[in-house]
């Protein structure tokens, strides 16, 4: 059986990271799509730094939690797909093999110039030089509202092939992930929704409430053991 997963700040909440909606989509007093744009960047860099800095710190502090031992134990089985629109790096920490980063990952930087990555310093000043090509482009890598999520062949042919497919801890308010259950659908896949509550009811197949730490290793289990 082919699997694809899907997950969501909803995987990390229980690590103590806070949700986008949960928090009013607000980082002291900017709301969110107005510091993770291009067009923030360009206008304020220094201040998008200090959000990502903050970020990244906050998700090193964090520890992987049991939602994502499970999905990491399941990364190991053959036909799984673990997509993730979080940053924070947990499901890798956790032990999950490749997983597909469609938003980008907070521990690292990415040269605006060349498209060089390298590891993330814990405080990134503006205007630092790309390794590769020495030009001060340096930004996080971290795909912004109005910029296309990465991977979207790999995440395609994943869909495309899907028997089964799993929205875990995600609101459906971000496209294209929002879309990829319909995507699925249509492709012959059943559907199912983890979260503490259905975000779309009847666009699912199946709903499984409660938190992600109690319902993942749970569903986990019912899938390979
Ligand atoms: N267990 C399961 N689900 C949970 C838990 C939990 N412990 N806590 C919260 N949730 C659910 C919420 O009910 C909500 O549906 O997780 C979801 C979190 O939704 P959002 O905050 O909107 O996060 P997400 O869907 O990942 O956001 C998508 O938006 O700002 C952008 O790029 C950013 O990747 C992000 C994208
Ligand atoms: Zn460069």
């Amino acid at each position: 059986m082919r699997i694809v997963v899907l997950t969501g700040a909803g995987l990390s909440a229980e690590s103590g990271l806070a949700t986008f909606r949960a928090s009013d989509g607000l980082w002291e007093q900017h709301r969110v799509e107005d510091v993770a744009t291009p067009q923030a960047f360009r206008r304020d860099p220094a201040l998008v730094m200090r959000f990502y800095d903050a970020r990244r710190a906050g998700a090193a502090a964090a520890q992987p939690n049991p939602a994502h031992q499970a999905l990491a134990r399941l990364s190991r089985q053959p036909g799984v797909t673990l997509i993730t629109q979080n940053v924070d790096a947990l499901l890798d920490r956790a032990g999950a093999q490749e997983v597909i980063h469609m938003h980008g990952r907070l521990d690292s930087a990415l040269c605006g110039a060349c498209g060089h990555r390298w590891p993330a310093p814990d405080r990134m000043p503006v205007g630092m030089a790309c390794p590769s090509c020495s030009s001060p482009e340096a930004r996080p890598d971290i795909v912004w509202f109005g910029e296309m999520p990465y991977h979207m062949d790999r995440i395609e042919a994943a869909l495309d092939r899907a028997d089964l497919f799993a929205a875990i801890g995600t609101s459906g308010n971000v496209y294209p992930a929002a879309g990829f259950v319909d995507i699925a659908a249509m492709n012959g896949a059943e559907t199912v929704e983890l979260n503490l509550a259905p975000t779309a009811p009847g666009r699912f197949d199946r709903v499984i409430e409660g938190p992600a730490s109690r319902t993942v290793p749970e569903w986990v289990a019912s899938l390979i053991d």
